[in-house]
């Protein structure tokens, strides 16, 4: 039996897409058979590397600087996307920052980042991506296992943006089923990047915290949006991929 690709045909844009959970999302999906716009802001190297990925698997892709916190930027990666490829079917709100700490020593500029990437650039992709999407399309959020359980002091700020988007995914999914799209939301545990490394100084303790005493990866991250990317009759719902850390 010869295996049948989910998103032959389709247009995907990915925000963050250069490294990490959102570039491992960017070649999944172009595995699935789509092409993939994706967005970056400082590692211009590493997103022309997803680009080449991609293409190598036949796909068409194209990489995009657009700084999710930025507003204009945040809502204009989706034209020019769209300009670029010709289309939109799936969004995949990736791109996101964390700043640890306990609140009292959290700036004004952090909290205001934070929320800006994390919060408000995903409510503006969104928004323009569901202007320029067709019915049936699909959107997949990146949250947290933070927004699940919280295991101990200095997450508050990340914790309270990822959290939010909780409510967009649920909300958003009730606004657009009559067109047929799906708002889902997948919450990584710790997972092997540049945010946060597996062998970085508190990687022991989040390991010890999940049930499988291992960090995960961004395939595995990856699987997931990709899967719901294709699904048709899953949508506001919550996904762990974490490993058990909230079980
Ligand atoms: N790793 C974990 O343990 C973990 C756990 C739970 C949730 N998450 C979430 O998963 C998502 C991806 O995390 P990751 O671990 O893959 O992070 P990462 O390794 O730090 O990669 C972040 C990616 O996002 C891009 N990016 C950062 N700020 C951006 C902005 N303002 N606008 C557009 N793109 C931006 C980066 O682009 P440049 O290359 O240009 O910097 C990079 O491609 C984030 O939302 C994060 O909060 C991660």
């Amino acid at each position: 039996m010869t295996y049948r690709a989910t998103l032959n045909g389709k247009v995907a844009l990915v925000t963050g897409g250069s490294r990490g959970i959102g570039a491992a999302t960017a070649v999944r999906l172009a595995r699935e058979g789509a092409d993939v716009a994706l967005t970056f802001v400082n590692d211009k190297a590493a997103a022309d590397d997803v680009v080449r990925a991609v293409e190598a698997l036949g796909r068409r892709a194209v990489a995009l600087r657009a700084d999710a916190g930025d507003p204009d930027e945040a809502a204009g990666a989706v034209e020019r996307a769209v300009q670029a490829l010709g289309s939109l079917d799936v969004l995949v709100n990736n791109a996101g920052v964390g700043v640890l700490g306990p609140l009292e020593t959290l700036s004004l500029s952090d909290i205001d980042r934070v929320l800006a990437v994390n919060v408000r650039g995903v409510l503006l992709t969104s928004r323009a991506a569901v202007a320029r999407m067709a019915d049936g399309g699909r959107i997949v959020v990146v949250g947290s296992c933070m927004t699940q359980r919280v295991p101990g002091p200095g997450g508050t700020l990340y914790a309270t943006g990822k959290s939010a988007l909780i409510g967009l995914t649920k909300a958003l999914a009730r606004e657009l089923g009559g067109r047929g799209i799906t708002v889902n939301i997948v919450h990584p545990g710790p997972i092997d990047t540049d945010m946060n490394p597996a062998d970085g100084p508190y990687a022991a303790d989040q390991s010890a915290l999940t049930a499988l005493g291992r960090f995960g990866t961004a395939d595995e991250v990856a699987s997931t949006v990709a899967h719901l990317a294709g699904a048709s009759y899953i949508t506001g719902a919550e996904f762990a991929v974490d490993g058990g850390h909230a079980a």
